[in-house]
């Protein structure tokens, strides 16, 4: 298994590092542009090889993409993160040019691999990746439910004082700091709703909290976060590498789906060796019905922005 990381930034090489410690990849190639970095990172990484147990091969590149050849997967990262203050829509002017430049390169040296698109604005810049590549919808995937899921459990967690491992949740709709919908209705402490332990108030401010997880951490570190994205990333390749058939909340093209049509947005969906297999419809409540459609014209908003 070979997976691509471009981007050798503090997501792209939090990601490699997962990757190669979960050690189902035989090679993690880490591209960037700037000259030197991917390589002194993915040195750095080679030499944690002994001390974390891994045998992944990591590599480093400067932007030659024919080191990413016959990738399985590739992770796209690159482009500029928010600052405190900022949404991630604001990064669409410069991110769009890149993650479409960085898809294609992919592509042309890996015409079969599944592309897992992290850059900001995501869902957008999934959509972009899906009206620009003609890959397959099921290999084009959008990370952000999947980290947004995991900071809803965390601060579910913290509010039942209990420990993350009995926490299980999920968050569906954009990857955006208002369009995202923490499905506080099914959470659950080991099989038992959440509403059982916390009240309607409590369980509002836990999905309030998660919806600004990434703007909270930005505030604090001065730019986006990267251990959690990076972990995040991680657990999509590992499904994909072991086709693991796990659900996850991932940002897909949609055709009818939940309503939806020619958008690219945060839903349950099986991922497993040929990436995105099984958009999952779940019951949704009127109030959950109408968060994902006022999501969704958030997200095709930001897509107007595109010049395609
Ligand atoms: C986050 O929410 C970077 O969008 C990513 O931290």
């Amino acid at each position: 298994m070979k997976v691509t990381v471009v981007g050798a930034g503090s997501v792209g090489a939090s990601c490699a590092e997962y990757v190669a410690i979960k050690n189902f990849a035989s090679e993690v190639v880490l591209l960037d542009i700037k000259e030197g970095y991917a390589e002194g990172k993915a040195m750095d990484l080679m030499q944690t090889a002994s001390l974390n147990s891994f045998d992944t091969k990591i590599t480093g590149s400067t932007n030659d993409y024919s080191k990413t050849a016959g990738s399985d997967v590739a992770v796209i990262t690159s482009g500029i993160p928010r600052k405190p203050g900022m949404t991630r829509e604001e990064l669409i002017g410069i991110n769009a040019g890149i993650v479409k430049e960085v898809a294609g390169n992919l592509i042309k040296h890996s015409p079969d691999v599944t592309l897992i698109v992290v850059s900001n604005p995501m869902d957008t810049m999934t959509y972009l990746v899906h009206k620009t590549t003609g890959l397959p919808k099921n290999k084009i995937i959008g990370m952000g439910g999947a980290l947004d899921s995991a900071r809803f459990k965390y601060r579910l967690a913290e509010a039942l004082e209990a420990p993350i491992s009995d926490v299980d949740g999920m968050v569906i709709g954009g990857h955006s700091d208002t369009g995202m919908v923490p499905l506080t209705r099914l959470a659950t402490r080991n099989s038992i709703p959440v509403s059982a332990f916390l009240s309607e108030d409590r369980l509002n401010q836990v999905s309030e909290d998660t919806k600004v997880g990434g703007a909270t951490l930005t505030k604090l570190l001065g730019t986006s976060a990267w251990y959690a994205p990076g972990a995040a990333v991680s657990a999509l390749v590992q499904a994909i590498a072991c086709d693991q058939k796990k659900i996850f909340p991932c940002s897909a093209f949609l055709e009818g789906e939940y309503g939806l049509s020619d958008i690219s947005i945060g839903v349950p969906a099986v991922i497993g060796k040929d990436g995105l297999e099984k958009i999952v419809e779940i019951e949704l409540n009127d109030a959950e019905k109408a968060k994902i459609q006022e999501s969704a014209a958030g997200v095709t908003k930001t897509n107007g922005l595109l010049e395609l």
